[in-house]
């Protein structure tokens, strides 16, 4: 295991005590952990930050919000980072977090409920697995996984250790979101006839010229899964972690997991039978640092016949403008039916009959589970063990419509995926792409 000189191989026992060194210096700061291993009403989640990036400094701050939360430990590679989200955590609850460099002695922490991981994508199922069989519960950014099959583990390893799962798809608690997804679900459109989905499109270019790994990065520790490159300025910033294809999928998974979760939210004809996707997209700079698919224009049939036309923003532009005018945002959702239509966007949403979102109740007795504080809706499911508002079996459905879009792309061809049997229908030699290359030891499913 490497780990930054700089911070000395901190142990779990040596943060305790430094915690409790720094509590009894600052006169303001509570003590950590007094409640370790209790569970009474009173106790408040502890919750353990695992890449505290861009995403991952909003999600920490969104936590701290919580008063049943205490965030007691964050851990990134990256020394400046963890420092900086410590210092959150010290003005909002004064509380001394105790930092990690690697995120296996945040696991090893008994004190730890529950984990937030926000680190690169290609790290989110190796870590999420690891997690849940260290015994925590789970808020796992957006998207899954870098594979089919991490996928598949990640959902079996949450159920066999009965553990919360929460996916970083914050949109649920958009209260005009869900109740587009209500209308929808209670037959205001009539019936579901098809659906529009687009999400922003990715980039090209990126350096790729070597620069000296930072000082207080631990760069193979960064990387981990992914093949060893040379460190370039473009590779440690979040368009490395969102364009690469060392770390992503691109956009296709990384933004487009959001309009696509709305849709499953809204549907489950994508559990009972085979799905064909057809398609094509765009990788501007094949070559480059950000050379993932960063257009794509994919039509997906589900089994019962209803079509979902995915598209990047610049695809959907013109096809959906004319309908949502002066509402276009370049992310959204549209549910098509037989009596009239529902979109949904992150920020704005319209309906064939705008009288619809004035309601705010519709008829109908479909309910999706909600709440209106995403993060602490989390908090809540883990510590009254109560269903998660946007759980594993959702994030590997919606998820799958990423992989098997690219998939679909990359072949030129049309691809069936049977979502029961989990597998390829389709061309079958593609099922030897559901898994992917991991390096050194680190442990995928
Ligand atoms: N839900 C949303 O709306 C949303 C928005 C942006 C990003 N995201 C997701 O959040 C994730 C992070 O994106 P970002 O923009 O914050 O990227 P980022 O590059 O800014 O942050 C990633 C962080 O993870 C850290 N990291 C890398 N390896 C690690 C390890 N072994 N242990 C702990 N930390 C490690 C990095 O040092 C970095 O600080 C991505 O998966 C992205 O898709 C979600």
């Amino acid at each position: 295991m490497k780990t930054n000189p700089a911070i000395s191989r901190r142990r779990f026992a040596g943060g305790l005590l430094q915690a409790a060194l720094l509590a009894a210096t600052a006169p303001n700061f509570i003590p950590l952990r007094l409640l370790a291993g209790e569970n009474t009403p009173s106790k408040k989640i502890q919750l353990g930050h695992i890449g505290v990036g861009y995403q991952g400094t909003n999600d920490l701050r969104n936590f701290l919000t919580v008063e049943s939360a205490a965030s007691v430990a964050i851990c990134d590679p990256y020394r400046a980072r963890r420092e900086k989200a410590a210092g959150f955590v010290r003005d909002a609850q004064h509380l001394e977090p105790v930092l990690y460099n690697d995120f296996r002695e945040l696991l090893a922490d008994k004190s730890v409920d529950a984990v937030v991981i926000v680190a690169p994508d290609h790290w989110h199922v190796p870590m999420g697995l690891a997690a849940v069989r260290a015994g925590k519960d789970l808020y796992l950014e957006k998207p899954l996984g870098h594979s089919l099959e991490q996928n598949r583990a990640m959902l079996n390893t949450c159920r066999e250790h009965d553990r919360i799962f929460q996916y970083g798809t914050q949109q649920r608690s958009g209260e005009m979101i869900k109740r587009g997804v209500e209308l929808v679900l209670n037959g205001y459109i009539g019936e579901l006839q098809r659906m529009e989905v687009w999400a922003p499109g990715g980039t090209s270019g990126g350096s790729l010229v070597e620069i000296p790994v930072p000082p207080g990065l631990d760069y193979d520790l960064y990387l981990g899964p992914a093949p060893m490159r040379p460190c370039t300025a473009d590779r440690i910033t979040n368009k490395g972690s969102w364009y690469c294809a060392d770390y992503a999928l691109g956009f296709i998974a990384g933004w487009g997991a959001h309009p696509l979760d709305i849709a499953i939210w809204a549907m489950d004809s994508d559990t009972k039978g085979p799905i064909s996707f057809q398609g094509t997209g765009k990788t501007p700079t094949p070559n480059g640092l950000f050379n993932t698919c960063a257009t794509w224009d994919v039509n997906i049939k589900f089994h019962d016949g209803i079509p979902m036309h995915f598209m990047s923003s610049n695809v959907a532009e013109p096809l959906v403008k004319p309908y949502r005018l002066d509402t276009w945002e370049s992310n959204g959702t549209t549910f098509f039916g037989t009596k009239g239509w529902v979109s949904v966007s992150r920020n704005s949403y319209a309906a064939s009959n705008p009288a619809w979102f004035k309601l705010k109740t519709c008829e109908g007795t479909k309910r999706v589970l909600y709440h209106n504080h995403y993060y602490k809706s989390f908090v809540d499911s883990v510590r009254d063990r109560s269903a998660s508002i946007a759980p594993i079996q959702d994030a590997v459905r919606s998820d799958a419509l990423s992989h098997l879009s690219l998939m679909a792309i990359k072949t030129g061809g049309e691809v069936v995926w049977d979502p029961q049997a989990y597998k390829i229908i389709a061309p079958v030699e593609l099922n030897a792409q559901m898994t992917c290359e991991v390096r050194g030891d680190w442990q995928q499913s």
